[in-house]
């Protein structure tokens, strides 16, 4: 899930957060440059974040029921593929039925290569390195007359939007389907607090060094002085808007300079800034999530062990 910033956004979108107040905030898309996704390939891999085996696990179990659902002469395209390693389980049935077309859709060239290794003698894998929008109207132009176009959209990364902003992008997924596309959604649900708040916040410290890493990054690319030491990882539970937000807490008063945004900016002790939002739901609200975004809830298989859902919606 590699994100590389294009030209001048990152300096923009740190200097508007940097700025802002009373919260000051960063977008998580930026988590993901080399180190970053090494340290988040380790965090799926932590004993207390259980939700990317649950996600594999409901693959793995129901992925014949999965495609039984939906009609022959499919095409997958799949957005934030990675490497694809899950989606195999859910190729490897479709396989059995008919010839695998799968479109992974990501920014990262390189796990784009190894999925187009990995998963190509599964079939056709017609790699797409776009933003998940761009990628979707590639994979619309391409569409043979009479295919139905199956997205995955796992991992609940859909959680990682604020609610409003989750519902738009389901839209704008919406707009590249036509009625009886399906869209095969990911998402975790609210559990134990406990259990929530120790995925975020491990006690090996991987969570918080990926959450640091964002100012490491900063510092890297941006000409900043940030002092990683200074900042402390901090994820908390808000049951009020069902979600972990991970923030960082500056441990003293300090300024820092970011040159390559042509910013200087004051932090209080104490003060935090927002970093990442991931939002928890319950089965029932993935079906109005859905309605309101042009989706019909079809099917959904969870996991008890670490409840989780996988969601199949029909665009209508
Ligand atoms: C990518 N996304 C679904 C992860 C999550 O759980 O919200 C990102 C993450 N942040 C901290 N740990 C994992």
């Amino acid at each position: 899930m590699y994100a590389p910033a294009l030209d001048g956004e990152f300096a923009r979108d740190v200097c508007a957060g940097l700025q802002r107040s009373p919260l000051k905030t960063l977008p998580c898309r930026y988590f993901y440059d080399d180190l970053g996704s090494v340290l988040f390939d380790a965090i799926t891999r932590l004993p207390e974040y259980g939700l990317s085996r649950s996600d594999a696990r409901i693959l793995e179990s129901s992925a014949r029921a999965m495609v039984d659902a939906l009609p022959p002469d499919l095409a997958v395209a799949e957005l934030g593929s990675g490497t694809g390693a899950k989606t195999r389980l859910l190729l490897e049935e479709l396989r059995r039925r008919e010839r695998v077309v799968y479109y992974p859709i990501d920014v990262s060239e390189q796990a784009l290569q190894q999925c187009a290794q990995e998963l190509g003698p599964l079939g056709d894998v017609y790699p797409l390195r776009m933003s998940y929008l761009e990628g979707m109207r590639a994979v619309a132009g391409r569409r043979a007359p009479g295919q139905t176009l199956l997205v995955l959209f796992l991992g609940s990364t859909i959680g990682n939007f604020e609610s409003d902003a989750a519902i738009d992008f389901l839209y704008a997924i919406r707009t590249s389907l036509e009625p009886g596309d399906a869209l095969l959604l990911g998402t975790d649900l609210v559990k134990d607090e406990r259990l929530m708040l120790a995925a975020y916040d491990d006690p090996t410290g991987v969570t918080a060094a990926f959450n640091l890493n964002l100012l490491g990054r900063i510092n890297r690319e941006l000409d900043a002085d940030f002092d990683l030491r200074q900042f402390e990882h901090h994820a908390r539970y808000r049951a009020d808007a069902q979600r972990i937000e991970m923030r960082l807490r500056s441990k003293t008063h300090q300024k820092v300079t970011v040159r390559g945004a042509g910013l200087i900016v004051d932090f209080a002790r104490g003060e935090e800034i927002l970093t990442e939002v991931c939002h928890k739901f319950r089965p029932e609200q993935i079906c109005g999530m859905a309605r309101a975004a042009g989706y019909r809830l079809e099917a959904q298989w969870t996991d008890q062990a670490w409840p989780f859902a996988e969601s199949l919606l029909a665009a209508v």
